[in-house]
């Protein structure tokens, strides 16, 4: 027992006996949990390293003690500071829920009233970043320019290396938060060579990006309010989701000391990968490569035989239905409703049918994931697929800077630096050239 870990109550531990020498060892349980530590002290002899676990892609490894969110993988339930996402969706907006994982608390309405004002009023980037922008290829990925021009911000915020400063730490992730939408919507406007629209302080934080997006000729831009609503909630859904890849990135990056635009940059750089924040532009398309309903079935037969995956299905810990994936189902009527319905909704409903009765997912517990019908939303709002990824960034930034907070005060934490286990070549000497 290490001397930092308190004596555990009775029975609370696991007793261990090393083969190799006979000895036992008491290691307390905390949690479900042993801490690796105490396995150091397991050695055969007194200089050994001691006992490391090995466990690639941190399959069965809590990197940290969190409060800021819940999830169960076999009851499919999600929770922010403990209240239900079903609940946050239908009765929060994302501002509020913002404030509710970077504080804890769902705020009063004079804090929501001041948290809204002080993210309206940030909204805006230097116009070096627009320049910055103006200089990528016009078809460059969105994901690819929202990464670095997250990364670019930090050069104009050399007060944010200060990070034990909480007022500090709130005012960059204030501009965080304001900005994210800001950039994201400077991409697509790059992208289809439309001048760039300057936030409107008049409207909500998912109106202003609908605004900096699509503007055209108007005087003012009245965004649609199914459309805003829809949006809003989607961010929401993705606000925060515990220790997932992304996230593991922005507590490993941000553990260095980094400023928190450098190690945000790291998130979305994580987030871009199709397997985790990149799955919802894969599953569009995938269905559009899929094309009809009659072909669902070859495709399915694909994916059991390991040619390929079925996109937006399948999650680490979730082996029940996404909670998520549940409201955004019933959003996505509720968007065709109003803009009218994406045809590839029929093959993916068909799909998720087919898939869910056939023995190769039952068996791997492979449900839809909260990326599998919210590219079809974002297409019907009229967004280009490459856009999809950024939207889940813009979505996740709130959960990133909780956690990155929640790191950064933690007594416990310090530079993340994992260890390894060596298979190389021993040691052996340099060979000139002559001899090679
Ligand atoms: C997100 O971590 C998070 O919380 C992420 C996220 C968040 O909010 O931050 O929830 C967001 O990233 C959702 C996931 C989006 N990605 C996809 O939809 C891509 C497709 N899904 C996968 O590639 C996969 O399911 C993962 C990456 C999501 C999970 O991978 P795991 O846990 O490492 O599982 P695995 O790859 O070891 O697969 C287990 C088995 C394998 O079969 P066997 O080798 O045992 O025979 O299931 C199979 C896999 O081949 N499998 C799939 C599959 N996903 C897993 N087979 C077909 N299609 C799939 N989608």
């Amino acid at each position: 027992m290490t001397q930092e870990s308190s004596p555990a109550p009775d029975n609370q531990t696991l007793t261990i006996t090393d083969n190799r020498t006979g000895k036992t060892y008491e290691v307390p349980i905390t949690h479900d949990t042993i801490r690796a530590m105490d396995l150091r002290a397991i050695k055969v002899k007194d200089t050994d390293f001691g006992l490391m676990t090995y466990d690639p892609a941190f399959m069965n490894t809590a990197s940290t003690r969190s409060r800021i969110t819940y999830i169960s993988g076999s009851q499919g339930i999600l929770r922010y500071r403990g209240y239900p996402i079903e609940q946050l969706a239908e009765h929060s907006s994302f501002l509020e829920t913002a404030s509710l994982l970077l504080d804890g608390e769902l705020p009063k309405r004079g804090a929501l009233d001041s948290f809204t004002h002080q993210i309206t009023n940030h909204t805006m980037v230097h116009e070096n970043i627009r320049e910055f922008i103006d200089a990528f290829r016009y078809d460059a990925h969105p994901m690819g320019i929202l990464t670095s021009t997250v990364a670019a911000l930090s050069t104009f915020y050399p007060d944010a290396k200060d990070l034990d400063d909480p007022a500090v730490r709130r005012l960059q992730i204030l501009r965080i938060i304001a900005k994210m939408p800001t950039l994201a919507a400077y991409a697509y406007r790059h992208r289809r060579g439309l001048p760039y629209v300057y936030p409107d302080n008049d409207l909500s934080y998912s109106g202003n990006f609908l605004n900096m997006l699509f503007k055209m000729t108007e005087v003012k831009y009245q965004p649609n309010p199914i459309i805003e609503k829809a949006l809003d909630v989607l961010f929401i859904l993705h606000a925060d989701h515990e220790q997932n890849c992304s996230t593991t990135a922005m507590r490993g990056v941000g553990s260095s000391g980094v400023d928190p635009y450098s190690a945000l940059a790291a998130s979305c750089a994580a987030l871009y990968g199709p397997l985790h924040g990149g799955a919802n532009e894969a599953v569009v398309r995938m269905l559009t490569e899929i094309g009809s309903v009659k072909n669902i079935a070859s495709y399915v037969e694909r994916a059991k035989a390991g040619e390929v995956r079925l996109m937006g299905f399948g999650h680490r810990v979730y082996k029940n239905y996404d909670p998520r994936a549940k409201v955004i189902k019933k959003l996505a009527y509720m968007v065709f409703d109003e803009v009218g319905k994406n045809p590839l909704v029929d093959i993916a409903v068909a799909l998720e049918k087919i898939a869910l009765e056939d023995e190769y997912f039952v068996s791997r517990k492979l449900y839809p994931n909260v990326d599998f019908y919210s590219g079809l939303i974002y297409q019907s709002m009229g967004l280009p697929m490459d856009l999809f990824p950024v939207l889940f960034a813009i979505g996740r930034t709130p959960g990133w800077l909780a956690q990155w907070e929640e790191m950064l005060t933690d007594p416990e934490q310090k530079i993340a630096r994992p260890r390894q286990i060596y298979l190389g070549e021993d040691k052996r000497d340099f060979v000139p050239m002559v001899d090679r």
